[in-house]
Parts: structure tokens; sequence; C-alpha cells
């Protein structure tokens, strides 16, 4: 289908001589929300790199469904400017594409809203709790509407009840814009509740061990964490763990 992201055979090896990834092909569709999960070092954050453009492969390619303009990266922290507002903050992707900064601000106030932020338009990333900040770290990166969203394990610093909410309010968001989201995460729980798809990654250098399916419906409310089709796709995770380990 166009629209899709294509990895293909994507490779890459450190000129310092680490392979962080040995190979990985994967079709994504577009509007899908798709997590990558595997543990630390496997060359997650690299896989994310290379879609955005800011490491080349060594071998293999990324095929984009248009252009690389329409990207949206949040980090695993929120790496916000201190001295800057959260509308400032927010606003930054649209004043460096030239934005005239009046309209950059309205949109950027939008976004804050989107993210539970109305009223923090004017505070500093010093009076927000961890939460909030990465609540500007996503309005930051969903301000131009960017048809991909990439996240790399953009929850795992917050306390699990932060991370829950956090959880609800990305796939809320999901549900609006339906941009392609790729979310990296070590968490099997993380990764089953928010995807549809999971694509896991050996220790590194990585190399997809499985492509598993998740079925189950959206919205996923919290009762979904304790339900049997959760537990069945975690099971199905954690089995292709098992297997690779033995
Ligand atoms: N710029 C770099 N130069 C050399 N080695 C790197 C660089 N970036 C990452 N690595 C190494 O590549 C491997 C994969 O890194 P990374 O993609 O950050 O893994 P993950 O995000 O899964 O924890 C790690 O061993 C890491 O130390
Ligand atoms: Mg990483």
């Amino acid at each position: 289908m166009s629209g899709d992201l294509r990895l293909d055979r994507l490779a890459k090896t450190f000129p310092n001589g680490t392979a962080a990834l040995e190979e990985l092909s994967a079709d994504i569709a577009a509007g899908a929300f798709v997590s990558l999960l595997g543990p630390s070092g496997c060359g997650k954050s690299t896989v994310l790199r290379l879609i955005a453009g800011l490491e080349e492969p060594t071998r293999g390619r990324v095929d984009w469904p248009q252009t690389r303009g329409s990207l949206g990266f949040i980090f695993q922290e929120p790496t916000l400017m201190a001295w800057a507002s959260a509308a400032k903050n927010a606003a930054l992707p649209l004043e460096l594409a030239g934005a005239p900064r009046s309209e950059a601000h309205a949109r950027a106030c939008a976004a804050l809203a989107k993210v539970g932020l109305e009223g923090f338009a004017n505070a500093l990333p010093r009076e927000l709790s961890g939460g909030m900040r990465m609540r500007v770290s996503i309005a930051r990166a969903l301000v131009a509407e960017p048809e991909v969203l990439l996240m790399d394990e953009p929850f795992a610093a917050l306390d699990e009840f932060t991370r829950s909410k956090l959880n609800d309010d990305l796939l809320r968001l999901w549900a609006e814009r339906r941009f392609t989201g790729i979310f990296v995460t070590h968490s099997v729980f993380e990764a089953v509740y928010l995807s549809q798809r999971i694509l896991i990654l050996s220790g590194r250098p990585g190399r997809l061990i499985a492509d598993i399916e998740n079925p189950a419906p959206y919205p996923r409310a919290s009762g979904y964490r304790t339900s049997p089709e959760f537990n069945a796709t975690a099971r199905e995770i954690l089995k292709a763990l098992e297997d690779r380990a033995a």
C-alpha cells in the first residue's frame, strides 16, 4: 500500500566497529501503531535515528511514503529549553519551519490543550512535574501534525500511574490524528497495551525475532490491562523471547 513506511534490510555498524543492528526488514502500514520491543542496547534508538535520517544505514534503506519533513520525534528525556515557556518549547518546530511567531504560538497553545496542559502555556519546565514536561514534549512533537511519530521510550522515567495515564492520552491522540506511531520500549506490557503490532528485536546486534499482531480493538481502557486478551498477547511475546533464549 502506498503511504507505508518500509524498512528494507536495515543494518548499522558504527565507525568504532559496534554492530548495533544486524538486519531489520518491516513494512509499517500508514496509520498503524507499532512497538519496537527489545533489551537495552539492541539497537532500538538506532532504528528510530535511521528512520529519522539522523544516521545513515550501513546497509539497506528506509523507504518513505512521501517526505521526511512530516516527522515528529519524542525522546526519552523531554529535552525542553529550560529558559523557555511551555508554549515557546511546543512552538519550536513551527518557528524552525519559519511560521510567523503569532501563528506558531497559537498552534502551540492548541497542542498544549490537546495534551491536558491548558493554562500552562507560560509555565517554565522547572515549574512542571516530570509527567507534565513529557506532555510538553508530546505537544512539541505533534504541533506540526506529523504523519509519522517516532517515540523513544518516552515514558520510561515516569512512575507507573503517570505512565498509564500518558499511555491512554497517547492512544487518544493517535485515534484523533492517525499518525503512524512507532514506539520503542523495553516493557512487554506497555508494548501490548499500546500496539496493534509488536516487532521484537534480539539482543545486540538487533535482529527481528518475532512480529506479533495484537488484535485487541481500540479504545483500550484500563480493564484491558487485566483481560484474558491482554494476557494472550503478552504470553505470545514472552514465549518468543523464551524460545529465543533457549
Ligand atoms: N554513535 C554511536 N557510536 C558507537 N556505538 C553506538 C553509537 N550509538 C549507539 N551505539 C551502540 O549501539 C548499540 C545499540 O544502541 P541503541 O540503538 O542506543 O540501543 P537501544 O536503544 O536498544 O538501547 C549499543 O551497544 C550502543 O552502545
Ligand atoms: Mg535507546
